[in-house]
């Protein structure tokens, strides 16, 4: 088990899953809103005995740190992780999904996008941090561009989603990407 990890942020903290997060995740899990933007997600979605077991695992899990997002009120409004980390190339792939639309849009993505990242080089001492995500999701291509990821390519018609091809970009951040760009840097 990776230990047990809070990142406190301006807005945002992430804290480890918890049990009781699970039926908000099936909630959001069920809206095609949110849910057609997950590159990696697939129907259906899970039932609230399989995202309770979910969670148990990915609380386990020494190769994927995945955590809850809430506000500073405590309010859960999604996930955010570092998978596949690769101790030996230092490596990681980034995920993130805000459920709760409402908080969509506000900068909760990119500081949540930030914490994790600057705990990816600094604490897991990753080298790079790697995402990909679904052509048309212009919102979460603005808040990785934001957290300092760089577009690295496409791969045309990835993804089959409701009737259409579409491409998936891939993009990457080296810690010295940070290093060199004081303004990606993490003011708390
Ligand atoms: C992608 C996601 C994590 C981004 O987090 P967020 O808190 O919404 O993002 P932020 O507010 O930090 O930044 C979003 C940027 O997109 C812009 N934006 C907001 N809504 C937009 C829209 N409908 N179309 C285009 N741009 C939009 C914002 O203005 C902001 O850019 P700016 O600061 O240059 O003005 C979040 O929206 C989300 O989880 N969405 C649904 C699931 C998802 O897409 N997960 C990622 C899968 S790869």
């Amino acid at each position: 088990m990776l230990k047990k990890v809070i990142i406190k942020g301006r807005s945002v903290v992430l804290r480890p899953l918890s049990l009781k997060d699970a039926p908000w995740f099936c909630r959001w899990l069920k809206d095609r809103e949110v849910t057609k933007f997950l590159a990696i997600y697939e129907l259906p979605p899970p039932a609230l005995k399989e995202e309770i077991e979910w969670i148990k695992e990915a609380r386990r899990d020494k190769n994927n740190l995945r955590l809850a997002i809430t506000t500073t009120e405590g309010k859960l409004i999604g996930s955010i992780g570092l998978n596949k980390i690769d101790r030996y190339h230092r490596r990681a792939e980034y995920g993130i999904f805000i459920g709760d639309q409402r908080y969509w849009g506000q900068g909760y993505g990119t500081e949540a996008g930030k914490l994790i990242i600057d705990y990816g080089f600094k604490k897991l001492k990753l080298h790079r941090i790697y995402l990909r995500f679904i052509a048309y999701n212009i919102r979460g291509q603005k808040s990785y561009k934001k957290i300092g990821f760089k577009l690295e390519g496409r791969q045309r018609d990835h993804t089959f989603r409701d009737g259409a091809w579409h491409d998936e970009v891939m993009m990457g951040i080296l810690k010295s990407d940070i290093l060199e760009n004081k303004k990606l840097k993490i003011k708390k």
